[in-house]
């Protein structure tokens, strides 16, 4: 089945033609932080905007560059939600018109459900597995019963991951979106050196993450030491908040994943691009011989169309037998 995937929920337009769910022909992404770095954070209506002028090339290069014309594919995939309306209704009505135009049954795919299906997208992965998502707007562990049977163990109950990454990046004077640049001066701290700041630890009940108290530690930290100091001290600081972040989403996987006795583990969203996160995981689950890893290559961790195209196919082929993917529950239910 060849699925052609649409993505505009935010400042990304992207298309791409993913094979059976797992096998990516063409993945193309238009990316306007560019533009919005200008602001320090997406305009809604220029996202809007960009997306309308990029869209219809993209899906022309994107074919092309797989080999195939809009006749060969079997389905359309759109991503319908959450993210910025004026942004989501550019491409799912693109993919509305495709599909009227062309006879091709249309997939409407929530936004997180797709960051999960992008780890198909490189590796064999079958279900069950439990799946942490940190994105700019979430941070949810997924118990993922089946390929479309999951229930959400914990989220967070404040900020997002990503949020805090780009809020603590804001303090810090550092580019948007500030989750990469933050991790970038992060890793330049020396190993003797990492330790000279610690954050707590959030406590939340059961599952669920709460990082707006860190947000807030670091920034009683900035004025308790000074802007001298600050300045001086800004990459010890990241270090710490993201070994702060990277501990929390650890501690609590391993916790949801003893709950549900499963041992397969995934990362997915942008989040999961982050270097502290990655080592983290990767040093307590590879060190336990009976669990498995699978994280995302970066450019399947931000937001992309494979991982709504890989969606799409799973949605479509396992989706009927189904009633439990809350995601697309929780998309007709608000549609
Ligand atoms: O999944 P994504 O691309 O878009 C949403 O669905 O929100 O995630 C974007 C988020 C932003 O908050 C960005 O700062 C963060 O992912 N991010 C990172 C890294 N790369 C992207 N955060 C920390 N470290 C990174 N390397
Ligand atoms: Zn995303």
């Amino acid at each position: 089945m060849l699925v052609l995937g649409i993505e505009t929920s935010c400042d990304e337009t992207a298309v791409a033609v993913v094979e059976d769910g797992r096998k990516c022909l063409s993945s193309k992404i238009f990316s306007q932080i560019f533009k919005h770095k200008e602001w320090g954070g997406v305009i809604p209506e220029v996202a809007s905007r960009m997306h309308l002028e990029t869209i219809n090339r993209l899906i022309g290069e994107t074919l092309k560059e797989a080999n195939l014309t809009i006749q060969d594919i079997d389905r359309i995939a759109v991503t319908q939600g959450p993210g910025l309306i004026g942004s989501l209704m550019i491409g799912f009505n693109v993919g509305k018109i495709l599909s009227w135009l062309h006879h091709k049954p249309l997939i409407p795919i929530n936004h997180l459900y797709g960051h999960i299906c992008a780890n198909f997208l490189e590796t064999e992965l079958e279900a069950p597995f439990v799946c942490m998502l940190a994105s700019g707007g979430h941070t949810q562990i997924i118990a993922m019963h089946d390929y479309t049977n999951m229930q959400i163990m914990g989220e967070t109950v404040d900020d997002a991951a990503g949020e805090a990454f780009d809020k603590v990046a804001r303090l810090m004077n550092l580019p948007y979106p500030g989750g990469p640049h933050l991790d970038k001066l992060a890793q330049s701290v020396a190993a003797n050196d990492a330790n000279k700041y610690k954050f707590p630890i959030p406590r939340v009940n059961d599952f669920n993450f709460s990082f707006s108290g860190l947000k807030t530690a670091v920034l009683r930290l900035k004025e308790k030491i000074g802007t001298e100091i600050w300045e001086q001290d800004k990459a010890l600081i990241a270090h710490a908040f993201q070994e702060c972040v990277a501990r929390t989403l650890l501690d609590k996987v391993i916790l949801a994943s003893e709950q549900v006795n499963l041992k397969s583990i995934v990362l997915a969203g942008g989040v999961a691009a982050n270097s502290a996160i990655r080592a983290r995981f990767k040093e307590y689950f590879c060190a336990e011989k009976d669990y498995s890893l699978i994280i995302p290559s970066l450019k399947f961790c931000t937001d992309n169309a494979a991982m709504i195209a890989s969606a799409g196919y799973f949605q479509a082929e396992y989706g009927s037998r189904s009633q439990a993917n809350v995601y697309q529950q929780d998309v007709f239910a608000r549609a």
